[in-house]
């Protein structure tokens, strides 16, 4: 997408995130934290966990968007796809196709129910199945990142705001590395091995307990890189904009795009780096699920 007219819907598309993505924070913030939220359901395994705060706040969000753009699909990981109903605004949005958002309304689920900061809400827009636009709120820290595809990154406090650059020329011997882990015992075994045959060959490891959150210290210079086997697509379709636009290559190994099944984000020259290293591993695997959490 490009040109002046479908920028400035992409930009329209963004405020609408923002305002949404401001809501959902501030209610799920609102929760006081003296006692932890009900887990009212489960996904992929015992500790994959819905809180009645995760529907709550993608409850929220649909609502704002609908409100807004009725004719718009969305993709949330709480409620799945659902289609929009006849578009309100007559196709004259300056958007040369159909838009699709896709909200994660709680990452970091795990963190939030344990009281730790770092949880955000992300949204992103899609324009033909492009993202365009992208807001990580980040309601603990104060900070709210943001993306229009080709006007850069941005952070935003309270009222300041700050364009957002990814660090370069990190070699792989000194950078910070984030990733994450699966649901899943027999993803995780895998994950395990890979992260032990890493971390010697780096500074450090973080496990934050937020992909978008990650994604979004990638693009801040927070960690030099991040990578991720077997995301969800709300997980990083918003902060892998965000981190893109910091001037991150974001993808997946040996040439493929970011996917559900690897993503990576890093600065030019680490990215390469961390991609041989990785590629070696074979992380694109699993082993058989055990049955029991308890050795
Ligand atoms: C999770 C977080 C976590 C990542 C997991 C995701 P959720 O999302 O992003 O950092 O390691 O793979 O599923 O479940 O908190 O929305
Ligand atoms: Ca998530
Ligand atoms: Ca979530």
């Amino acid at each position: 997408m490009t040109g002046p007219q479908t920028s400035e819907g992409a930009e329209a598309l963004l405020r609408i995130a923002v305002a949404a993505a401001a809501e959902a924070g501030r209610l799920l913030a609102s929760w006081r934290g003296d006692e932890r939220p009900e887990v009212v359901d489960t996904k992929s395994s015992p500790t994959d966990v819905v809180t009645e705060m995760d529907r709550r706040s993608e409850a929220l969000i649909t609502s704002r968007i609908r409100a807004h753009r009725p004719g718009d699909a969305v993709l949330g990981e709480e409620g799945g796809q659902t289609a929009g109903g006849p578009a309100a605004h007559g196709g004259d949005d300056g958007l040369p196709g159909r838009v699709r958002w896709v909200v994660d309304p709680l990452d970091g689920t795990v963190n939030y129910l344990y009281g730790l900061r770092d949880w955000a809400v992300s949204i992103a827009a899609e324009v033909d199945g492009a993202v365009v636009a992208g807001v990580v709120e980040v309601p603990r820290h104060g900070e709210t990142f943001t993306a229009v595809a080709g006007q850069g990154a941005w952070l935003h406090r309270g009222e300041a705001a700050v364009p957002l650059h990814c660090t370069s020329g990190v070699p792989l011997g000194q950078a910070l590395v984030g990733t994450g882990f699966g649901y899943d015992s027999g993803r995780r075994q895998v994950q395990g091995e890979v992260i032990a045959a890493l971390l010697p060959y780096v500074r450090d490891i973080r496990r934050g307990g937020s992909a978008a959150v990650d994604l979004c210290s990638v693009a801040a210079g927070r960690l030099d890189a991040f990578y991720e086997r077997g995301l969800n697509y709300w997980d990083f379709a918003a902060g892998g904009l965000i981190a893109r636009e910091a001037g991150a290559m974001v993808g997946g190994l040996a040439g493929q795009t970011e996917s559900t099944s690897m993503a990576v984000a890093a600065g030019p020259g680490l990215y390469q780096q961390l991609d041989a290293f990785l590629a070696r591993l074979n992380p694109e695997r699993d082993a058989p699920r055990s049955q029991e959490r308890d050795p």
